[in-house]
């Protein structure tokens, strides 16, 4: 019995010198000496022996106890003492610096150009990523056997509807909101629309599975190619806060009718060509055109009374030339030290 209260006394102390805040000590307290602690229970226990044996133990008990007692005392007084340290302000101190987030790059450019779009009177839409069948391709005229559907690389979800066909896809461009905001509000129209896009790729330093665009759509009478290029130039100025040299060439894309890739003069070399550019001192950067009839129709305009010019810009692209950055999974590679920087 001696010895058990012996080793359990160095237990304790042992476990008290480890104690670093006073709720640790407060669970020790009830764990050894509280009313169901087990050197109460010891202490319990000693009515079970004989009076010769009770004085002796007793008595040993009880100075182990008082000790303890004494020791938790002094450890709960270091321990409060250091907490009330920690509790104590210094108001001549230097604040500590709050850290501050930092916007994506995308993030910032499609702010740039929400603002100047809207300074030219265009809205701002949204649209789902989860999109149908009919709207990433069928309205866009893009016919469910037609070659074009191989232009782009689709996640198709696997969900099968009444003719037991896959109708919904993680929309592979911006493109469908075209559409979209026809049916809804009409002729005539200016939009934008700024948000992710799809598609099933391998990843590399300039592919990605997701990466971001932003779509334009004007609609209205005697919308023409000039219009067009009065847009895009002044998008492309804004962009990169100079003037800037285009070039349009011809481009197919199902949805419009002439449809075009703009260029702008390398924004590496400047003209001579460089590896940036593929050495022809053109960088392809806005494919666009003017809205085929179909497309109007399907968004329930007439294509008699009205024309439209649409452009797909490559938001991810741009902001990889604005700001240098050579490998696009840095967007969402959620490194600091990446997004720090902007
Ligand atoms: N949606 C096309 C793509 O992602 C880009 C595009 C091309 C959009 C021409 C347009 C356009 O509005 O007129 O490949």
């Amino acid at each position: 019995m001696k010895n058990k209260l012996e080793q359990l006394k160095d237990e304790i102390l042992k476990r008290l010198n480890e104690i670093k805040d006073s709720s640790a000590l407060r669970d020790l307290e009830v764990k050894y000496l509280g009313r169901k602690g087990e050197l109460t229970n010891i202490l319990r226990s000693l009515a079970d022996l004989s009076i010769e044996e009770k004085k002796v133990v007793g008595r040993i008990s009880n100075e182990i106890k008082q000790e303890l007692m004494l020791r938790f005392n002094e450890v709960k007084a270091i321990i409060e003492g250091k907490e009330s340290d920690k509790g104590f302000i210094d108001v001549t101190l230097p604040a500590t610096k709050i850290k501050n987030g930092h916007l994506n790059p995308i993030t910032l450019l499609q702010n740039e150009l929400e603002d100047l779009f809207t300074s030219m009177g265009f809205m701002i839409l949204d649209g789902p990523e989860l999109e149908s069948d009919f709207y990433c391709f069928e309205a866009l005229n893009i016919p469910k056997t037609h070659p074009a559907r191989d232009m782009q690389d689709t996640f198709y979800i696997d969900k099968r509807n009444k003719n037991g066909e896959l109708d919904m896809v993680m929309r592979t461009h911006t493109s469908p909101v075209q559409v979209r905001a026809m049916q809804k509000y009409g002729a005539p129209f200016r939009g934008i629309v700024p948000g992710r896009a799809f598609r099933c790729e391998a990843t590399d330093a300039v592919h990605e599975h997701t990466f971001v665009q932003m779509e334009g759509l004007m609609v209205g009478e005697n919308i023409s190619i000039t219009n067009l290029i009065a847009v895009m130039k002044e998008l492309l100025n804004g962009v990169f806060g100079k003037e800037m040299e285009v070039r349009v060439r011809p481009g197919y894309f199902p949805f419009v009718e002439p449809g075009f890739e703009l260029d702008i003069r390398c924004t590496i070399c400047g003209g001579p060509g460089c590896p940036s550019c593929k050495h022809s001192g053109w960088l392809e950067i806005l494919p666009a055109g003017m809205v085929h009839p179909k497309v109007l129709e399907y968004g329930g305009i007439d294509s008699k009374k009205y024309t439209g010019f649409a452009f797909g810009l490559g938001l991810t692209r741009l902001a990889m030339m604005k700001y240098g950055i050579g490998d696009i999974r840095n967007f969402n590679g959620g490194d600091l030290r990446f997004l720090e920087q902007f």
